[in-house]
């Protein structure tokens, strides 16, 4: 083991020395495991029997032990453009050497004004102005407190409430948890934030099982934030928050015309709509945004993950000019919105963030899912009929693979899978027992066919 890790921390790799040097990929545990507690990972197993990544280039991981693995999952929803892209990795190697950092709090430095006025033109209309932040969850929590805030500003003061749906995934920061519905992320972690209702989830397999794309069923659903106006009175509610595609709680895809219900919903009663597009982002259903897709313009966008392609921690939420305006008056010396981080828009992040943007232009990748959706949706479905497979979900490059869970062991088919399937080479995700692929938009038909043959083979050989 210590050898795997002093590997590791070696900088020079060359695919040629893993390929010639394997080593088993079942380890024993050594006390030089013991110091990092992983994050949303089952600590005890893993230390078992480690899966180590080494290096990444283009579709493809390699294992400390040599091993190439085909990245079905975009490492974590984020390397849409594919590893060790050569612009993002410049842009940081040059900027690492150029500044280290900048304040960011009564300073800046160009290239954050660079990247803010290029994602405001890729966003939907009107939502121009760019807040950066660090991850997923800071996104989240910067939108929520923008809603509340702009609801003081505007004379709205009773607007605090924060609305959610069930099965939400909002990161893990405390109004994220809050405004989320996933019950294991909420229910070791105490009362969360007053004030928050959900409304309910749009998963409906008894309508809706086995749709390509959109479900027909379901756009009545929106009509439940209705019943929570009614409960609460519009008065009383901030800002509602929806992925547009669910991703965590095991993808799931809008019905037909439910988004665009929601900001029908919101517009009457001065609710703010907040889209959680931090794995929708940056070309995942097609277009740079899933706002765009759907053709429904939310207030705020929450985003990270492919903003700099996994390469750097960064997050950003877009907001609409109207709403950035209502902070913009006062004296001129005083600051606007108490808020913000210490590596809010962080160099590293910013040259990261301009690389990807000129990596995704120069390839087309954000209308790629687009192009690759029709082949992508037949290979998932062509999983129906495996043994468990109860449900298949599918957008862009989005697909779900929901299989029946064990009588008393919910989770562990579709973990069984995933171990099954890094042992063949090819990474997955699961969440429950549904299994989420979200392939780097550079993928090739060939590598969807690996991924869901190497799929097809694991499902049917766990019982
Ligand atoms: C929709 C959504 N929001 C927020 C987050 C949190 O992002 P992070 O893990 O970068 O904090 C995620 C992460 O997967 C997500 O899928």
């Amino acid at each position: 083991m210590r050898t795997t890790l002093a590997r590791l921390i070696r900088t020079e790799f060359t695919a040629n020395e893993f390929t010639a040097n394997p080593l088993p990929s079942q380890r024993t545990m050594s006390s030089s495991l013991d110091a990092y507690w992983m994050p949303f990972t089952a600590n005890r197993q893993f230390k078992k029997a480690p899966r180590l990544l080494a290096r990444a280039e283009g579709m493809h991981y390699w294992t400390d032990d040599g091993r190439q693995i085909l990245d079905g999952v975009a490492g974590l929803w984020c390397v849409n453009a594919g590893h060790a892209r050569p612009k993002i990795v410049q842009a940081i190697q040059a900027q690492a050497a150029q500044m280290d950092y900048a304040p960011p709090f009564q300073m800046a430095h160009p290239q954050a004004f660079e990247l803010a006025d290029r994602l405001a033109k890729l966003a939907p209309p009107g939502l121009n102005r760019v807040f950066f932040t660090n991850s997923g969850s800071e996104s989240v929590e910067t939108a929520l407190k923008i809603a509340i805030a702009y609801q003081r500003a505007r004379g709205e003061g009773t607007r605090t409430r924060l609305i959610g749906r069930e099965r939400g995934y909002h990161g893990v920061n405390f109004g994220g948890i809050s405004v989320g519905g996933i019950v294991a992320n909420r229910k070791a972690f105490g009362t969360l934030l007053a004030g928050v209702d959900h409304i309910r989830h749009t998963h409906d397999p008894a309508r809706n099982a086995f749709s390509v794309g959109q479900p027909e069923h379901g756009a009545d659903l929106a009509d439940d934030l209705e019943r929570l106006v009614a409960l609460h009175d519009a008065s009383t509610i901030a800002a509602v928050i929806v992925e547009p595609v669910a991703g965590s709680t095991g993808v799931l895809i809008p019905p037909q015309g439910y988004l665009q219900r929601l900001r029908d919903i919101c517009d009457r009663h001065g609710i703010l709509l907040i889209f959680d597009e931090v794995i929708t982002g940056f070309g995942r259903t097609g277009q740079p945004f899933a706002a765009q897709t759907f053709g429904v313009t939310p207030d705020l966008i929450t985003t990270a993950k492919g903003i700099t392609n996994g390469a750097v921690p960064m997050g950003a939420v877009l907001v609409k000019q109207a709403i950035h305006d209502t902070f913009m008056n006062g004296p001129e010396h005083l600051i606007e919105l108490f808020h913000g981080y210490t590596y809010s828009a962080h160099p590293l992040a910013c040259a990261a963030g301009l690389g990807t943007l000129d990596t995704y232009a120069d390839e087309g990748l954000l209308t790629q899912a687009g192009e690759l959706q029709g082949y992508f949706a037949e290979a998932v479905h062509s999983l129906r009929g495996c043994a468990h497979v109860i449900d298949i979900r599918n957008i862009g490059l989005v697909g779900g693979i929901e299989l029946a869970p064990r009588p008393g062991e919910p989770g562990k088919r579709a973990f069984d899978v995933f171990l099954d399937c890094y042992e063949r080479g090819v990474l997955i995700r699961t969440t429950g027992d549904t299994i989420a692929l979200s392939p780097p938009l550079i993928i090739e038909r060939g590598q969807i066919d690996q991924i869901v043959d190497t799929l097809r083979g694991a499902i049917n050989r766990v019982a």
